[in-house]
This record gives structure tokens, sequence and C-alpha cells, in this order.
């Protein structure tokens, strides 16, 4: 079995020091609870900070933490008050946290945070590489470590690296803020599987990879280099039994017993987090302040048992909000209360998991309402526990478990009102109403746990792997490479299909700015000018800019597709009588989608019409072209008229023009002993099609195809042509 290396910021447990003593306590956060779960029924080695900085711990206390985790698997990557100060509180909790989960004015920007975020990524990759094998995998978790998976593809480029976030993925308005997100996408496109919660997270990476590193997908994979990589939502889900089961547990009942005693018979409403300003605890606090003055009837009847754990309580926002919390619950707690009743019980500390269990299993209602929130787990928590079927999760749509469940009663966490609302119909709601919405987020949650999520995520990655394998099989390699080239060598009647856009030159902003440089005109001269060698270089552009550029070479040209041909020293002939009136009611339609698409343009062919969208807006282009392409499907379905699409192109041309087509013509000429084709798009996907069995067809870049070998770039396939007429004289 491969062995999985878990990476994470922090580790499942985390180290603290009182007194001279080490404490060794579970970590919180849905990272570290949901994880050490699935490690349960998975080998697996977990590497990661152990919550506490090496200035506060001597040397031999060091050795200790290390080898007490080691015996649980844990390997310890150490951090510096300064790296404390810098990664953890600097770069990922005062900038990435808030910025990814929409809160811009909290954001810091500050270089030395973001040197400190590599440097710490970068001796994450250094423990791993210690400990890695070249071929195992290596799952990377959240927002901490997002340059690591680059990092470690450089130095083990055949492990199966995943990357999973945790938080949500903001949408490109938000993304793009960052003065080093081309790094950070970089850094995550390292990886063969991305995972996020939900889709809509998804959705927002694709469309920041596509804005900012024109890198785009097809079906959520995105083709980086010589890999695939993937990107899919994963929902992360709950160790579902744990919960369920934990009335079986005497320390909980015990304990629901004790709450029971001190609450007496009123209603119980929880509110359990992390303490951090994405929660939404300080909104949800004024809601219940309002709640019980505009429902005095719950006047002594209802108890807010207040939750809070500690959480990076070194950054400054986090201290004022704890202020800002305690300063309110005093203020409630004196305006409504009586003698006998705390409206609201406020709890600062990290409490065991029998006493968690037991808060949500007494409570009627769970107040979930994040203003963001990755996923939320205490909201599922909340629904398994409840075995009986009674009590009412009221849960934020702004979280990302609410994509799950469905069955809750569902609030905007900015809307006060709706969270009295919400509150006085849970109080209220039947308990047939609460079994039956509870029964149904049980099933879901009971089927997909946190170990499936995990087995799902890990599947997936290794089928990207293989994948990328199968491709990888149709690389050029070298011994094919080379056997390539002696036949080269060893033939006399070689012909030479090369497309241009993509394949001879890369593809630039505007089509008239592909010209051929001085690098790739003394090429193609020499390959043209060896009189062994027929070349023709088959493109889709127009015939007048295919002759300005290519026109003195020796070679054939063949212009938009195939419609016409100029053999070597003759003149441009049509290869077939075709029409182009019906361009007269098709261009019209594209100057309309063009006015309204910033940045694209329109080309015009003899026997084509052609829309670019690659200096649009990637959403926007992407609606239009599906728009366009109905329209003109409609418009032309009795005519003899094809809409493609090709990159960030539309292109309308006549049915009968095909790259194919053409070949076959030129394979009928002679008894070719040698034959090379390269193309890069669908349009050559018809040549490859057309070639002898034996024809070397190769396709630049990474992706299913016909062609029997791929190559990564232009410049790999320049690079073998230079090989072929190398010390060749002419
Ligand atoms: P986040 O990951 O942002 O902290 P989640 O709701 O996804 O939010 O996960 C919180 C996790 O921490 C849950 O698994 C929950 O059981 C645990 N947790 C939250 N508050 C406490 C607390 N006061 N004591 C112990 N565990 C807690
Ligand atoms: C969230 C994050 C985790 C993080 C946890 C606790 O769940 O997604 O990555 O570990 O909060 O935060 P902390 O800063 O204490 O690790």
């Amino acid at each position: 079995m491969v062995r999985l290396l878990i990476v994470s910021n922090r580790l499942p447990v985390s180290v603290t020091k009182r007194a001279n003593d080490l404490r060794f306590q579970p970590s919180v956060g849905g990272l570290a609870t949901g994880l050490s779960s699935f490690r349960e029924s998975h080998q697996s080695q977990w590497i990661g900070w152990p919550g506490i900085s090496t200035d506060k711990i001597s040397e031999k206390e060091k050795q200790q933490i290390s080898n007490k985790l080691e015996v649980q698997n844990c390997h310890s990557v150490f951090l510096s008050a300064k790296d404390v100060r810098n990664f953890y509180h600097g770069f990922c909790n005062k900038t990435l946290w808030p910025l990814f989960h929409y809160f811009p004015l909290y954001t810091v920007y500050e270089d030395k945070y973001w040197q400190a975020y590599k440097q710490v990524n970068k001796a994450f990759c250094n423990s791993i590489v210690e400990i890695a094998e070249p071929d195992c995998c290596i799952w990377i978790h959240d927002y901490q470590l997002m340059l690591l998976p680059e990092f470690i593809r450089r130095e083990l480029p055949d492990a199966q690296i995943g990357f999973f976030l945790h938080i949500p993925f903001p949408s490109f308005e938000l993304f793009r803020l960052l003065p080093w997100r081309t790094e950070i996408l970089n850094g995550l496109l390292g990886a063969d599987l991305i995972g996020f919660h939900t889709y809509d997270y998804v959705r927002h990476f694709l469309s920041s990879t596509a804005r900012i590193l024109g890198a785009e997908h097809s079906m959520g994979s995105l083709t980086v280099g010589n890999r695939i990589v993937r990107a899919d939502a994963f929902p992360m889900g709950i160790d579902y039994e744990r919960y369920w089961g934990a009335l079986e547990n005497p320390k909980v009942r015990k304990r629901i017993t004790t709450i029971r005693k001190k609450v007496g018979n009123r209603k119980i409403i929880i509110s359990i987090d992390r303490l951090d300003y994405t929660k939404g605890i300080i909104e949800r606090l004024e809601a219940f302040d309002l709640f019980l003055s505009q429902n005095p009837q719950y006047k002594e009847k209802v108890t807010l048992i207040l939750l809070a754990v500690p959480s990076r309580t070194g950054v400054e926002d986090y201290m004022e909000l704890r202020k800002q919390l305690e300063g309110l619950v005093g203020r409630i707690n004196g305006e409504h209360g009586t003698i006998g009743w705390v409206p609201v019980w406020y709890l600062y500390r990290f409490v065991p998991f029998e006493r968690l269990a037991a808060l949500y299993n007494i409570a009627d209602v769970a107040l979930v309402t994040p203003l963001r929130d990755g996923m939320n787990l205490i909201a599922k928590e909340f629904v398994a526990t409840k075995t009986d079927g009674r009590g009412v999760l009221i849960l934020s749509e702004m979280a990302g478990a609410a994509s799950e469940l469905g069955e809750a009663v569902t609030i905007n966490a900015q809307n006060k009102g709706a969270i009295v609302e919400a509150i006085k119909e849970a109080l209220e709601m039947p308990v047939e109403e609460q079994t039956e919405r509870n029964r149904i987020m049980q099933g879901r949650l009971s089927r997909y746990t946190v170990t499936r999520w995990a087995h799902d995520f890990l599947e997936t990655l290794s089928n990207v792997k293989k994948t990328q394998q199968e491709l990888s099989v149709h690389k050029l390699a070298i011994p094919t490479r080379e056997r390539l080239i002696s036949e080269y060598d060893k033939s006399s009647k070689r012909l030479f299909l090369l497309d241009y856009d993509g394949t001879l030159v890369g593809f630039a902003s505007r089509p008239e700015s592909a010209a051929p440089d001085q690098e790739l005109l003394p090429l193609l001269k020499a390959l043209a000018t060896d009189s062994k060698n027929d070349v023709v270089i088959i493109s889709g552009r127009d015939k007048t800019t295919l002759n300005y550029w290519l026109g003195n070479l020796n070679a054939s040209l063949i212009a938009e597709h195939g419609a016409w041909i100029k053999e070597k020293g003759g003149n441009w002939q049509l290869i077939e009588p075709l029409r182009n009136d019906w361009k007269d009611t098709i261009r019209p339609i594209l100057e309309l989608y063009t006015d309204r698409t910033p940045g694209s343009s329109i080309e015009e062919k003899d026997f084509s019409l052609v829309w670019h969208f690659r200096r649009s807006d990637s959403d926007l282009a992407y609606v239009r072209t599906q728009e366009l392409k109905d329209t003109i499907l409609n418009l032309t379905a009795n005519l003899d008229i094809g809409v493609f699409e090709g990159s960030k192109i539309l292109e309308v041309k006549n049915l009968g023009i095909s790259k194919g087509h053409v070949v076959e013509l030129w394979l009928k000429k002679q008894k070719w002993d040698f034959i090379l084709a390269a193309g890069d798009d669908y349009t050559d996907e018809e040549l490859f099609a057309v070639l002898p069995q034996n024809a070397y067809s190769i396709k630049v870049g990474y992706s299913i195809s016909k062609a029997r070998f791929n190559v990564d770039s232009v410049g790999e396939l320049r690079l073998l042509l230079e090989e072929l007429i190398k010390n060749k004289s002419y």
C-alpha cells in the first residue's frame, strides 16, 4: 500500500506549557477533529506543528515533545516565536484567513509576513522530503500550506500530492486583492487533486486560475505542464457513529443530568464555536438580546449556553472580539436576567468530547450562524447526536454545511430579525416536524462520513494519478525520439504536416501578433530546403497572413483548415467550390456579441468567420459562447455550416472543410517513407485520424488525443525539429 502522509499546520495534539509542565491536549478546529477520526481507520503519519513556539521550551523539552508525538505517528515541525508572529499570526491569520472569509478590512498585507510564509512552507517541505518515499501519497491540508504542493513537486516529481482547503475559496474579486495571488495559485497547482468543501469554492478557484494564470479548465481538469490537475468538491463529514452513539457513554449521561439539574426545565439553546469573528457570535448574541426584548413570554423560560473555545489569542482582532463578547454577555444578563435566571451562560474554554456531546444532546436548539464558514462541523455534530429526533438546527446559509443540511432552519446571519424569527420558530416547532427534518439530515450524514470523505478524496487522487500515467505513456520519450530521428535519417521521401498556432508558435493575445520569430523561420527554412523533405504548413489562418509570414519558404501552405492550398512554388487554389454567402447572415450576429463582450474580436476568412475571446473575461466569454453557439446552430440548421470551439475561439465554417480531407490528398501523392504530423487542437485531430499507423503524430500539450505521442510545449517540438536538421549540410 502507498504510504500516506497527512500534512497540516497544526497537529491533532497541541502542546502548552504551564508552570514548567508540558500539557498535551487534542487540537480544536474542524480539520484536526475530523481528520483525527479518519486516522483511526487508516495507517498514516501526520506532519505538523505541535502548537508551541521553540522559544518557550528547552532543547530537552523539544525532544520530549517530538518523542511523545512520534509514538502517536505525529512528526513535529517546530516554529520559532518569530515564525509564529509572522507566519502563523501574520500571513495565515491576518492575511489569508480574513481575506478568504470576505473580511478585506481585517486583512493585512505585509511583505515580512509573506516572506515568513514562504520560509515556513519551505521548512515543511524539507521535513517531508526527509521522511517521504518518492512515490508516496502526500495529503496537504489548508490555507497555511498553499505553497507546499509546488515545493514538494519540485523535490518529489512522482509523488501523489493532494491538497484540501478547509476554508472558503473566495470569489475572484476578493482573491485578486492578494499581492501574491499568482504564487499562491502556482503553489496549489503543484498538487494533483485540489479539494474544496463545496462546488462554489471550486468555481471560485477555477475562475481565479483562468483569470490570473490564463489556465482554462475542462470539467474541473487543468493541464499544468505535463500533468492533469483536478479540482473538485468533497464536503467533509463527521465521525457519525461517535456522535450517534454518545448517549451510550455513562459520562455523557451523567453530564446531561448535571446540566438539567442546573437549568431546570427551561429550553436550552446552544452556541458553540472557536472564538472567531467569522462565526458571527456577536451578531448571534445581539439577535438573542432582541429575541428576549420582543418575546417577553420567554423570560426565564430559555437559557443560551454560549461555549467559546480560545483561538489565536495572539491576534489583536481575536483579543478585541473576546472583550466585546464578554461586555455584551454582561449587558444582556444585566438587562434581562432575574434572581435565579441567567439568560446567557458563558464558558470560554476547551471541553472534552463527553461534555460537548452532552451539550449537543440536551439542547433544544443549536444556533450556528457564522458570517462565513468553509464547512462548519458543529452543525453536523449537533444533528448526529439527536438520536430521539428532537432538536432544531438554525444554520447560516454562509456555512458550507448549508449545501448539505437543507432541512435546517436556514437564515442570513447578517439579518438579526431573521435570527429572532428563527429562534421563535425553532422553540415552537412541533416535535414531529423536528424529527422529520433531523431524520433526513441524519440519513445523509450517516452515509457521507469523514471516513467516506477521506476515501473518496484519496481514491480520486489515485485516479488522477492513473490518468496522468496513461497520458505519460504517450509522451515522446527518449527511446521513441531516437527511433524517430534514426528513421528520419534513413528515409528519403519525408512528409511534414505542421499546424501553425499552438504548435510552431505559442498563442498571443491578438491573433496578428503570433508572427514567426527569428528562431522559427531559419528552422522551417532548413527543414524545407532538404530535397528529401516535403513540408506542409496546415493552418486555420487566412491565406493572406499565411502567405505573408511563410510564403517565401520552399513549403506548401494550406489555409483555412484546408479550404485553400498553395503547393510549393504554385498559386493559391480552392480545394473545391465552397459557398460563403452565409457569412452575411452570421457576421452581424458576431458583431453584436463582440460589442457585448469587451476584449473580443472577429476574424474574417474567405470561408469562415472566427470569434476570438482570448482577451475577454473568461466567465463572461463562456456564457456568451454558449449563447452564440445556440443562436448560430439554430440559424444554420439547414446549411452545410458548422460551429466549432477552439482555443479561445468560436469558428463558423463550411462543414466540407477539414484538415483530414486535405491531408488525404497529400497522402496519396506518393509513397512516403517518413511522416511527421504535429498539431495542438481539435482541428488537428481530423488530421491525426487519417494518418497511416506508422506515422509519427504528435500533439503539443497534454490531453486525450488521436495522436500517438505528446510533447510538453511548442519549445519541445521545435527542439525535435532542430535535432532532425542538425549536422545536415544543405
Ligand atoms: P472550525 O474548523 O472553524 O473551528 P468547525 O465547526 O468546522 O469550525 O469545527 C470545530 C470543531 O471543534 C468541532 O469538531 C467541534 O467539536 C470542536 N469544538 C468547538 N468548540 C469546542 C470546545 N469549546 N471544546 C472542544 N471542542 C470544540
Ligand atoms: C480552522 C482551520 C484549521 C485550523 C483551525 C484552528 O478549522 O481551517 O486549519 O487548524 O481552524 O485554528 P488554529 O489557528 O488554532 O490552528
